[in-house]
Formats: C-alpha cells, sequence, structure tokens
C-alpha cells in the first residue's frame, strides 16, 4: 500500500491534463462512489477539482479493490493511478487506481445525496463548503477579490485599512452594533469611508476594503449582518468621475470572472450572455426618471422614498447592463452627501443597480466639502459633533472635492453567479438568525 506519506509527491487535480498517460498520487477526499461488483467507482476531490478514480478487479493489489467496502464518504485518502483522457467525464480525465491508502476512514457523513433545506445546510456550512455548489461560488468570490485588488493596484490606488472600532455611526444610527470598549461605546465599522477620504487627502487615491457590520432587521435575500465592502475614494474627483471609475471597476470584475472561471459558471449553470454585455458606458438616469420608470410600470411609488428591491428590479428591467442611478433625494441619504447645486433637494449620489433583479450592488457619493454646511448636516441628522471633530478637519485644512463609493462583495458575487441569496456568497454568512457555526 501507499506510504503515509505519499502525499509529498501528489499532483493537484487541476494540474491532471499535464499528466496524462503517465502514474500520479492524488491526495484528497472520497465524494462520491458506486460500484458494479467487478468495478469501482471513487469520485475523488482535492480541493481543486473532482476526478472518477476507476478501480478494476484484478488492475490493482486485492488489498486495493477491497479497500472500497471501508471508504465511507468523506474519507481521506491517497490514490495512485494511470491518468486517461476520457471525453465523456466533465474534467475530461479519469483516473486508473494502481494503489490507495485511506488516512482517515470519515463517521457517517451528515450531507447525503438526498435535498436538504437550507438551513440544514448552513447549520452544516464548515462541511458543505465541501459541495459543488459552493465550490464553484466561493472560488468565484475569490476571483471577484483578486479582481478588486488588481483593478485598484494598477491604478495607483493606495490601500488603507480603516478601523473595524469606530466611536460613530457612518451609515445611519439604526443598523449599528455596540459593544463596550473598557467602559466607552464603542461600534462595529458600518463602512470605512470616513477614514477613506481622510486617507484621500493624504494618498490622492486610496480604497479601503474589509468586513463591515450593519443590524439590518430587514430578513432580505439581499442583507447579512457581517459583509464585506470595498471603497474607493478620491480627492478632486466629481460625481461624474466617481460614475466612470464605477462602471470602469464593475466591468473588469465582471469580465476577469468571465476569462477565469468558465469551469464554475459552468457549474452553476450560470447563462453568461447578459454577463458578457457589461462593458463601459453603463446607462445612467436620475432619480426622477427611475421615479417614471416605476410609474410607468403601475408601481405605486411615492417620489422621495428610497427604492425598495422590487422598485430596483423593475427599474434595472429596463435595462440589459447595471444602470446607475444619481441624485437622490437628499432626505433618504447620508449626511456627509453633497447637495446637487441645482437643485439642494437632491443629494449628488449615486447607485449602481445590477440586472436580472440583484438589486443595488454600489452606493457613493461625492462628498460635502464645505465645513459649515457639513456641521449644519450633522445637527439635522442629530449626530454626535465631538465624534466628528477630526473628520471636520477634513474640511479646515485643504478640502477639495471628493468622491468615492462601496461595492458589497456579496452581492456582486450573487449577481454573477446567478444565486438567489447573499447568504451562499461568504463561506460563514452572518444573518439576524444565524451566528454558527
Ligand atoms: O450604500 P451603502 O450603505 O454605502 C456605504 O456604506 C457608503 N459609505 C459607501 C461609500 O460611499 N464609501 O453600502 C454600499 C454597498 C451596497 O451597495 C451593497 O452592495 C452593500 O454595500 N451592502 C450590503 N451587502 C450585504 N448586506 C447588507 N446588509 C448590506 N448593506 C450594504
Ligand atoms: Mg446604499
Amino acid at each position: 500500500m501507499l506510504d503515509e506519506k505519499a502525499y509529498k509527491q501528489r499532483v493537484y487535480i487541476e494540474e491532471i491534463h499535464q499528466h496524462v498517460g503517465e502514474e500520479v498520487i492524488l491526495a484528497g477526499w472520497l465524494s462520491n462512489k458506486r460500484s458494479s461488483g467487478k468495478i469501482h467507482f471513487l469520485l475523488v476531490r482535492d480541493g481543486t477539482n473532482t476526478i472518477q478514480c476507476v478501480v478494476v478487479k484484478g488492475e490493482c493489489p486485492d488489498e486495493v479493490f477491497e479497500a472500497y467496502n471501508q471508504l465511507s464518504l468523506e474519507s481521506s485518502l491517497l490514490v495512485k493511478g494511470l491518468v486517461k483522457e476520457d471525453r465523456r467525464s466533465p474534467l475530461g480525465y479519469e483516473l486508473l487506481v494502481t494503489d490507495l491508502r485511506i488516512i482517515h476512514r470519515a463517521e457517517e457523513y451528515p450531507i447525503g445525496k438526498k435535498e436538504h433545506g437550507i438551513d440544514f445546510l448552513l447549520d452544516h456550512r464548515h462541511l458543505w463548503l465541501r459541495h459543488r455548489r459552493p465550490f464553484a461560488v466561493l472560488r468565484i468570490r475569490h476571483q471577484v477579490v483578486k479582481a478588486i485588488r488588481d483593478f485598484f493596484n494598477s491604478r495607483g490606488f493606495v490601500l488603507v485599512d480603516t478601523p473595524i472600532f469606530t466611536p460613530a455611526a457612518c451609515e445611519g444610527t439604526t443598523t449599528l452594533f455596540e459593544t463596550d470598549y473598557f467602559g466607552e461605546k464603542a461600534y462595529l465599522t458600518q463602512s470605512g469611508q470616513l477614514y477613506a477620504e481622510a486617507a484621500a487627502m493624504a494618498f490622492g487615491k486610496v480604497y479601503c476594503f474589509g468586513g463591515t457590520f450593519r443590524a439590518e432587521k430587514s430578513k432580505t435575500r439581499r442583507h447579512l449582518t457581517e459583509f464585506w465592502m470595498v471603497e474607493p475614494e478620491v480627492a478632486y474627483a466629481d460625481l461624474d468621475d466617481n460614475m466612470k471609475l464605477a462602471e470602469d471597476f464593475v466591468s473588469h470584475i465582471v469580465q476577469h470572472v468571465l476569462e477565469n472561471c468558465q469551469m464554475e459558471l459552468n457549474m452553476l449553470e450560470r447563462d453568461t450572455s447578459r454577463l458578457e454585455k457589461v462593458s463601459p458606458p453603463f446607462p445612467r438616469i436620475t432619480y426622477d426618471e427611475a421615479v417614471q420608470i416605476l410609474h410607468d410600470n403601475q408601481i405605486d411609488f411615492q417620489w422621495g422614498d428610497d427604492f425598495g428591491g422590487t422598485d430596483e428590479t423593475v427599474i434595472s428591467n429596463q435595462f440589459d447592463k447595471p444602470v446607475i442611478v444619481h441624485r437622490y433625494p437628499a432626505a433618504v441619504k447620508a449626511f456627509y452627501m453633497k447637495r446637487d447645486p441645482q437643485n439642494p433637494d437632491l443629494a449628488l449620489a449615486m447607485d449602481v443597480l445590477a440586472p436580472e433583479g440583484y438589486g443595488e450592488i454600489i452606493g457613493g457619493s461625492q462628498r460635502e466639502d464645505d465645513y459649515d454646511t457639513l456641521v449644519q448636516r450633522l445637527e439635522e441628522h442629530n449626530l454626535p459633533r465631538e465624534a466628528f471633530e477630526w473628520y471636520l478637519d477634513l474640511r479646515r485644512y485643504g478640502s477639495v472635492p471628493h468622491s468615492g463609493f462601496g461595492l458589497g462583495v456579496e452581492r456582486t458575487v450573487a449577481w454573477i453567479c446567478g444565486t438567489h441569496h447573499v447568504r451562499e456568497t461568504i463561506p460563514f454568512p452572518r444573518t439576524i438568525y444565524r451566528l454558527t457555526p
């Protein structure tokens, strides 16, 4: 039998095409098995992909053939075998097994072949990660994150990590997670934006990227309580510059995934024809025009309200690319947004709505850069001035027009993957009802 250290010579399944006709060792887990009596079929995955391994009586030592009976699902094992091309299999290759070693015989595995409910699967997320859908979705997430970093790094943005413990709200006081900070109140960050603004005055163009937290009581398919957001911030940039950056950015992410994740998109049976159209420029409409679209579609919507999920779907369904909606009523937007000089009831805000009903993936704005106006906004929003003194300093010392936005990673991944709910797009989701595993 194979030595237990034989994994040191292993090759990865994703590289198997380089070894056709050779004998190789794989190190992985058994994801499924079946047998016709004289031939056993083992589906072995190693994290990079899954391969069918064929064990034929007489073509391997008897004890290897007999080991089949002891192999429970998710047992870890080393397999040695000859790589053969196999057009019928999804991978295109199979392994004719010559040797095998069980590293650990798994106990009876809780996730079976039968259909499980989503709650059961999420309770077993630590194991469910090993399965086909999470494999595809989370590998796409990985590429989305890579594309995000590559985009900003290649354009000269400086990464600035912003704090997770914060003294004040950025995105409204109703969704703050409060915690005790040595006898003082602290909040988990809702957004790194205010700090990114400070950093933009120091480095010109920056981005922060990290976990953000919101005590969202809304139980929708688009809300998590912990999600990842990337937030660029640019000094000397107005709303138009911001929209341009956003459409270039989203297009880059989508094109990167199309180029690097064909296998994963196929596994998810994602129709990619809509994704292929994602390139600049994106249609831009004002909030007023968006409201008109809702009214034209017989939706009962009051001017001045914020769009709900269904509204966003109706608006985005008019376009075959993401659509940028700009100039929202200031009353529904955050304190830091600059007002439109043409109409002070409007904020120089913009949201990017993804197609196919995935809703808002980006929220951003040009920022209020005038000291007195910002002081007034803090008062209007009942925000404690002391906690924002440092932020006001940015308007005391060399204030400039500046803009930025935040893109939610989970909503972006959900859209690209075509998954119904954002909870599948993060390894260990946190929602109003879920803190485990
Ligand atoms: O529109 P939001 O609230 O904008 C901000 O936080 C700004 N400070 C960003 C900035 O200008 N720097 O959130 C930005 C994005 C949303 O468009 C959405 O994609 C995502 O973050 N998001 C959520 N994703 C999952 N669950 C939630 N509860 C989310 N809330 C926002
Ligand atoms: Mg928003």
